[in-house]
């Protein structure tokens, strides 16, 4: 469904991604995990058209979509859900789901807010400006993400300040999304929870693909990695294993 052929990134001297290819399944749900600095946003930005590759080709549904920009990316079905996302002074949630579902839905907000489930009706008519958390900004990110029904979605690391509490709710919905509505599902995480909610993992090194299968073969690899020092035990409490 979506096809990455010997892509390539270049930036400033520096192999960012390097010869990467990899297809992606309709319907599956995919976890990219990897060391900091290793390329996933990176590649993530690649498929998104926010980077234009140095090498290779990108491929969606059947269309060479190498030369089409974010907007034209964005009207073929892919969805992309930002690290860090943007804030918008006087916007409030309301406001992005009536700019997601387009001028002429008849959707109730409520209804949009309860199905999404993980934030709550207080957030429709916050500003989603600098005074949310670094964890309500994501929830309303993907609930506007989740609005545009995409084919083919992308979260960057989607747990990032978000509570314990949440995370379950939060692949769940992802879950639910992918089985209901076929949703191609890729999410960035370092978390457990969102790797073992995955059909495939891929694991980035270096900018390339050093892992591709299941959960249980990536799981010693990514102990291996050392990717963090003897005082990263604080992440073992979010489900972190880095
Ligand atoms: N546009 C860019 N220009 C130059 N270097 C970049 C650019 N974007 C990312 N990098 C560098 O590329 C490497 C990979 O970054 P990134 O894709 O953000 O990693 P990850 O998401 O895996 O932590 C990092 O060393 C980062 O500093
Ligand atoms: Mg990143």
């Amino acid at each position: 469904m979506l096809d990455l052929h010997n892509l390539s990134f270049m930036s400033d001297g520096r192999q960012i991604i390097n010869d990467l290819s990899f297809t992606f399944q309709k319907g599956k749900f995919y976890a990219i995990t990897g060391p900091n600095g290793s390329g996933k946003t990176t590649l993530s930005k690649l498929i998104m058209g926010i980077h234009k590759a140095t090498t290779g080709n990108i491929v969606f549904a059947g269309k060479d979509i190498t030369n089409y920009t974010v907007t034209e990316r964005a009207k073929a079905g892919i969805a992309y859900a930002f690290q860090h996302p943007a804030r918008f002074k006087g916007l409030t949630l309301r406001d992005l789901l009536n700019i997601a579902l387009g001028k002429d839905h008849k959707a109730d907000m409520r209804d949009i807010v309860e199905k999404i489930g993980i934030c709550s009706f207080e957030f429709l008519d916050k500003p989603v400006d600098s005074k949310l958390s670094g964890g309500e900004i994501k929830k309303i990110e993907m609930a506007t993400t989740i609005a545009l029904n995409p084919k083919i979605v992308i979260y960057d690391e989607p747990d990032t300040g978000i509570d314990l509490w949440t995370i379950d709710p939060m692949v769940n919905l992802l879950k639910k999304e992918q089985t209901e509505k076929g949703t191609t599902t890729i999410v960035i995480s370092h978390n457990r929870t969102f790797l073992e909610a995955a059909d495939t993992v891929i694991l980035i090194k270096s900018g390339k693909i050093a892992y591709q299968g299941d959960t249980r073969g990536a799981l010693p690899l990514l102990s291996d990695l050392s990717i963090c020092n003897q005082n990263c035990k604080v992440h073992e409490n979010d489900g972190c294993f880095r």
